[in-house]
C-alpha cells in the first residue's frame, strides 16, 4: 500500500502532537499546496486575483494544555516516638496517606523519642520514611535531651542537621528552632538573620515548648516575648509546636500557631485558658493524629487527620502581602 505524502505529514503531526502534548504544550504549523482550485467569484463581486494559480493555504494551530502547579506535600507529627500502639496507628495512617500523595518531608515537633529503643519507637513504626527517601526536619523535644544516650539515639535516627536550621519545602522556608533554650543569644541572632533575608513563598517555623496552649505545659512565655515579635514582623505564617499532647490551632497578631502534639504519647486535656489569654479557634484532646501540609507560592492548606482518617481541623493560610 502506498501512502500518499499528505497522509504520511498528518501522521507525523499526529506523533508531534501527542509528544508535545506530554510535555504541556502543542503547537504545530500545517502548510498545504491544491492545484488549480475552481474559480468562484469574490462575495463583493470583483474577479478572483488567481483564477487559475496554485493555492497556499497555511494554517497555523496552537493548542496549549496548562497543568496547576502541584502543591509541596508535608507531613507533620510531634510526640510520638514511644514504641506504643498509638504511635503506630498513627505512623500507619501517615502511611497510607503517603502511599497515595507525594510526600516531600517529614517535619516533626519533637519529643521523637521517649525511649532509647530507636527500632520500637522509629525503624519499625516510621521504617516507610526512609524507604521512601523522605527527608524528616525534627526540632528538639524535651524528651529527647533526658539523657546523652537519648540525645545520641535522635542524631542517629532522624539526624536534625543542628539544634535551629532552616530547610526548603517547595515554594516554602522551614525555620526550626530550638525552644529548649529560647534565650540563647546565638539562635536569637541567627533566627533574626534568617527571616530577614528576602523571600517569596509561605514562611513556617516548628519547635516543640508551645508559643500558645491551653494545655497542662501551656503557652511558653519567652517564645511570646522574643520569638513571636519576629514571626510578626517577618511575615511568618504558620507556627507548628508540640510538648502538649493534643491539637490546638490559635491566631496571634496575624501568625498561626498550631499545638501538635498528639502524635502517639498519652493525650493531654485542653483546660480552661487562663483569664486574659488568647483561646484557641480549635482544640481536640480525644484524638490521636498528624497534620498534613500543602505548599503552593500563594500558602498553605493544613489538614489534622486522626488515623481512621476523621479531620480534626482544616483550614487554608493565604501567603502574607
Ligand atoms: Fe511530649
Amino acid at each position: 500500500m502506498t501512502q500518499s505524502p499528505r497522509n504520511g505529514t498528518i501522521a507525523g503531526l499526529i506523533i508531534a502532537a501527542v509528544f508535545l502534548a506530554a510535555c504541556g504544550s502543542v503547537s504545530w504549523t500545517e502548510t498545504s499546496t491544491l492545484s488549480s482550485l475552481p474559480t468562484t467569484a469574490a462575495s463583493d463581486g470583483t474577479s478572483p486575483s488567481n483564477s487559475t494559480a496554485d493555492v497556499t493555504t497555511t494554517t497555523t494551530t496552537t493548542t496549549t494544555t496548562t497543568t496547576a502547579p502541584q502543591p509541596t506535600n508535608i507531613l507533620v507529627i510531634g510526640d510520638f516516638g514511644d514504641g506504643g500502639g498509638n504511635e503506630r496507628a498513627v505512623a500507619a495512617a501517615m502511611e497510607d496517606y503517603a502511599s497515595m500523595t507525594p510526600i516531600a518531608a517529614l517535619v516533626t515537633t519533637g519529643d521523637n523519642l521517649y525511649t532509647d529503643d530507636v527500632a520500637a519507637a522509629w525503624e519499625e513504626p516510621f521504617g516507610w520514611v526512609v524507604a521512601m527517601g523522605i527527608p524528616v526536619y525534627a526540632a528538639w523535644g524535651k524528651h529527647d535531651l533526658e539523657s546523652s544516650s537519648r540525645r545520641e539515639a535522635v542524631a542517629d535516627a532522624l539526624d536534625p542537621p543542628g539544634r535551629w536550621y532552616e530547610a526548603q519545602l517547595g515554594e516554602a522556608t522551614l525555620i526550626v528552632l530550638d525552644a529548649n533554650q529560647v534565650e540563647d543569644p546565638d539562635q536569637l541572632a541567627w533566627l533574626e538573620s534568617v527571616l530577614s533575608e528576602p523571600r517569596n513563598g509561605p514562611l513556617i517555623v516548628s519547635f516543640h515548648q508551645p508559643a500558645l496552649s491551653c494545655a497542662s505545659h501551656g503557652s511558653t512565655g519567652a517564645a511570646i516575648s522574643t520569638w513571636a515579635p519576629l514571626f510578626e514582623a517577618h511575615g511568618v505564617d504558620l507556627v507548628l509546636n508540640g510538648h502538649d499532647h493534643d491539637y490546638e490551632r490559635f491566631e496571634l497578631n496575624g501568625v498561626t500557631y498550631v499545638v501538635t502534639g498528639g502524635g502517639g504519647r498519652t493525650l493531654y486535656e485542653i483546660g480552661t485558658c487562663p483569664s486574659g489569654t488568647l483561646q484557641p479557634l480549635v482544640g481536640d484532646d480525644t484524638h490521636h493524629h498528624f497534620v498534613g501540609l500543602h505548599i503552593t507560592a500563594d500558602g498553605i492548606t493544613v489538614e489534622a487527620l486522626a488515623p481512621d482518617g476523621e479531620v480534626i481541623d482544616e483550614f487554608s493560610l493565604p501567603l502574607h502581602p
